[in-house]
């Protein structure tokens, strides 16, 4: 990364990151309520600003263009107070986050929902895989400093409160530690 100091954020930036289906939309919904920080689903706003190529026949997904999205992103993480939820992290800049929450569930609990959702066949079986070879808590750990990421359970309605409670005394903290 360029060696440019950067102008310090208000708020901070939360990256929830985990497998489809394993409950980053509920908890950063929630989470947005509760603190006013902006959810930014990328998926969403992928699809709203143009942000998708052609559509991957094996993966049954959109591609995504990472450099158009990324542009139009900066400002708005620059100025901070945003989670950004998305279910891979690698090309997100590292400096972007001041914390990382990878969303975890189990193979059974995960199987279910990605079913009530209508996954099928390969994708639902690619998905699954995805959770069993921990691939999105490798990506993370590849990508971002090992002591800002965070591996949370999202099996139970319990666990979704007990994350919440956890993230809002992380931000409490940053808080805390960051004024001015
Ligand atoms: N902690 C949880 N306990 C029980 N059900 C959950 C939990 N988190 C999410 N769910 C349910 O699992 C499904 C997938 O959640 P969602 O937030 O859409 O996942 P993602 O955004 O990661 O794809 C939804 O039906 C949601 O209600
Ligand atoms: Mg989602």
């Amino acid at each position: 990364m360029q060696n440019v100091p950067q102008t310090k954020r208000e708020a901070p930036n939360i990256l929830v990151t985990g497998t489809p289906g394993v409950g980053k939309s509920t908890l950063c919904q929630r989470l947005s309520e509760l603190t006013g920080l902006q959810w930014l689903e990328i998926s969403k706003i992928a699809k709203e600003n143009d942000c998708l190529e052609e559509y991957d026949q094996v993966y049954q997904c959109p591609v995504l263009d990472e450099d158009k999205l990324m542009d139009g992103l900066e400002e708005t993480m620059c100025r901070g107070g945003n989670i950004v939820d998305y279910h891979s992290c690698e090309f997100f800049p590292e400096r972007w986050f001041d914390v990382v929450f990878v969303l975890r569930a189990d193979n059974t609990t995960l199987y279910d929902r990605l079913v009530s959702r209508g996954y099928a066949g390969k994708k639902l079986e690619d998905n699954v895989d995805c959770e069993i070879f921990q691939t999105i808590l490798e990506e993370a750990v590849a990508s971002y400093k090992e002591d800002i990421i965070h591996q949370l359970y999202s099996r139970t309605p319990e666990e979704l409160q007990d994350n919440v409670n956890r993230i809002c005394l992380w931000l409490q903290q940053w808080f805390q530690d960051n004024q001015t």
